[in-house]
């Protein structure tokens, strides 16, 4: 069985994208890191935070073969807290070359949420050409959005098709 883990990054731990993660869980089996759990500081070209909850993250990571992100839309982009994740991602591939090494060939895959269905493809960007630079393989991502607290039909159909063509194969 493919080993999966959903790296969540919302600034709130209740939040839509929690709803949706909820219910991406109904029918997909994966582990959990909520990164508000984690002390990650931001890059420092001096890597004086080596000893933060970064590294020890990234070794569990590279345990599985499918990388969801999970993140709201804030300011037409990826939330803080996830691109902070990112940011260190540098660290991979200076002081700790070999778990960026191990990196290669996992899938990547990324789920949105915002308020609605307008957002663009250009939001995933980031992700893919990330992807592309680690030597990941870049499965897809899902726009998600809730409407009155509620997720409609079309974004659970969405998920659904999602997990099917996507994650399950
Ligand atoms: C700081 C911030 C910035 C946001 N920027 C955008 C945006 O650029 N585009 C958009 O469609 N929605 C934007 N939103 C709305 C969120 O994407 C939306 O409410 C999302 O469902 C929030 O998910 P959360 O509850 O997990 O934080 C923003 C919300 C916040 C708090």
């Amino acid at each position: 069985m493919t080993k999966r883990i959903l790296i969540f990054g919302s600034s709130r731990n209740d939040g839509n994208t929690s709803k949706i993660v909820d219910y991406l869980k109904q029918s997909l089996d994966f582990d959990l890191i909520n990164l508000n759990d984690l002390n990650i500081s931001h890059f420092d070209y001096s890597h004086k935070n080596r000893d933060d909850d970064f590294i020890p993250l990234m070794k569990k990571i590279i345990d599985y073969q499918q990388i969801i992100f999970a993140t709201p839309v804030y300011w037409y982009t990826m939330s803080g807290i996830l691109k902070v994740f990112f940011d260190r991602l540098t660290d991979c591939l200076t002081i700790e070359k070999e778990l960026g090494r191990k990196l290669r060939d996992k899938q990547m895959s990324v789920l949105s949420t915002s308020n609605d269905d307008s957002q663009t493809e250009e939001f995933f960007l980031p992700f893919i050409l990330s992807a592309e630079y680690l030597g990941m393989d870049y499965i897809g991502n899902i726009h998600t959005w809730l409407e009155n607290e509620k997720i409609p039909d079309i974004v659970k159909n969405r998920i659904n098709h999602f997990v099917k063509l996507h994650l399950t194969n």
